[in-house]
């Protein structure tokens, strides 16, 4: 039978790019499959702190086993931002489009553009929490280039490659993203906890 979890994210991206890493065992069902309809709040300072009121709030609404993912995008030129206010940098929507011309704008003639993902999970199971962490390195490139994913994809090109993620398919991009190594980490807790 498989494992129903809730995953506290109505972006079809990311419950894509997470349902590929847990495989056929595992069944996400989102917020909005559980009657949650309404943004759920993320205040927090951090990614760590936002993961975990994601997935608390999630639980507290639901009753039901859930996990909640925070990336941010931190580059090193400007002292790890944007960081925890990715989603918000340019705006206070999630504009991709403005927040990638702002980061590229704030990086202009810019030699060093190392930057990393970083994604924190935080599981709620039983009523108790934990915490995963993945972290993927690469650089920020000039121009944006590439139609896949989302977000900051078009400009980070991982270590390694020579292309950005936007120009992956989910599984190249599963194989050293931030999101599915921190998810791999996931499933193996979930794998070996009695359920
Ligand atoms: P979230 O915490 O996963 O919602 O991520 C916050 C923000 O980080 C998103 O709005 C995106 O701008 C960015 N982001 C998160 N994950 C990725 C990714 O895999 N690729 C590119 N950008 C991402």
């Amino acid at each position: 039978m498989k494992n129903r979890i809730v995953f506290a994210t109505n972006n079809a991206h990311k419950k894509a790019e997470v349902q590929a890493v847990l495989g056929p065992d595992f069944e996400l069902v989102t917020p909005r499959d559980c009657g949650v309809e309404e943004e759920i709040p993320e205040t927090q300072p951090t990614l760590e702190g936002n993961a975990s009121q994601k997935a608390r709030y999630l639980h507290d609404r639901t009753g039901l086993d859930c996990f909640a993912d925070d990336t941010g995008l931190e580059v090193a030129a400007l002292g790890g931002a944007p960081g925890v206010h990715s989603a918000r940098y340019a705006t206070d929507g999630h504009d991709f489009a403005a927040n990638n011309r702002l980061l590229l704008r704030n990086l202009a003639g810019q030699t060093d553009r190392r930057a990393r993902f970083r994604t924190v999970i935080a599981l709620i199971l039983g009523g108790e929490e934990h915490r995963f962490e993945g972290i993927v390195e690469g650089r920020i490139i000039e121009h944006e280039t590439g139609d896949e994913g989302f977000g900051y994809d078009p400009l980070f090109v991982p270590d390694g490659y020579d292309r950005t993620f936007a120009q992956m398919s989910v599984e190249e991009k599963n194989a050293v993203s931030h999101r599915a190594r921190a998810v791999r980490k996931l499933v193996e807790f979930l794998k070996n906890v009695e359920r």
